[in-house]
């Protein structure tokens, strides 16, 4: 922790978790031991950063694509999830952090939803950071749906078409009110980004790691933000211009 810059960290942090069935199952072990030994990486790296002061972490969880699973592991992940709301709200409180999810939540079954409501309103005056779950999310039909309801807006005439600009658009996605991840991980040695926020990755640093999520330490943590920030993000100049702007 020493060793880290805190001028220099990620104000959004981004992480996909991946990799508990294959932890559990390397294992013998059933993939939901997987999935609940990986909610208390969750807890750990949820601390971490809000004790770093880090200001958006946002967690894909739970993907659109993930409903085609096996129906037990789909309920077994629902029941992890209420689980999980019902006792982190506490420490969400206790912890200054503001609750939000991103994500088609009509998917998600009635008890899950109330818990998500509930999280969010009981959390919604924190003023610490903001964590985000993507649940039954999927960027591009979080894109589709922004296009749909532009669409809509600017055929109603409430949008002058020469308004419409990249603001716009991502003033559409469930994103509106966070901004774009400046650092995404990924875990599980996986180097692909399955469907998450592609649009608002256009200049995020990634880091991929083989460790799988339930292994995924405080170490691994602070190893993987010791290498953000070792980097020189550029936005396509070239590095005397960017040393200059600072
Ligand atoms: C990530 O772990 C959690 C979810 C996608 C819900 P996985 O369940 O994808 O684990 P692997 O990738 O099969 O090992
Ligand atoms: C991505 O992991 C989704 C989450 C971490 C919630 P997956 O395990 O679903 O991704 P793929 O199928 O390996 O691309
Ligand atoms: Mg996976």
């Amino acid at each position: 922790m020493q060793k880290l810059d805190p001028e220099k960290l990620p104000r959004h942090l981004a992480i996909i978790m991946d990799g508990n069935g294959r932890w559990a199952q390397e294992r013998m072990l059933k993939r939901i031991v997987g999935h609940r030994k990986g909610v208390e990486t969750v807890r750990t790296v949820v601390e971490e950063s809000s004790l770093l002061g880090i200001k958006f972490l946002t967690l894909f969880a739970f993907s659109s694509e993930n409903w085609l699973r096996p129906k037990t592991e789909v309920r077994a992940l629902m029941a992890l999830l209420k689980a999980y709301l019902a006792k982190e709200t506490t420490r969400m409180m206790a912890n200054n952090i503001r609750f939000a999810v991103i994500g088609d939540r009509s998917d998600l079954p009635e008890d899950v939803n109330s818990a998500v409501a509930e999280a969010i309103a009981k959390t919604s005056q924190n003023s610490g950071m903001v964590l985000t779950l993507a649940l039954s999310y999927g960027s591009r039909q979080e894109i589709y749906q922004a296009l749909t309801q532009l669409v809509d807006a600017v055929l109603a005439g409430k949008i002058p078409r020469e308004k419409l600009s990249e603001d716009l658009i991502s003033s559409f996605l469930y994103t509106s009110e966070i901004p774009d991840p400046d650092f995404l991980i990924r875990t599980s040695g996986e180097m692909r980004i399955s469907n998450f926020l592609l649009w608002q990755i256009a200049y995020t640093e990634l880091y991929f790691t083989e460790v799988n999520w339930p292994d995924f330490s405080k170490e691994e943590f602070y190893k993987a933000l010791a290498n953000y920030q070792a980097r020189e993000r550029r936005y396509g100049l070239i590095s005397d211009q960017v040393r200059k702007r600072r």
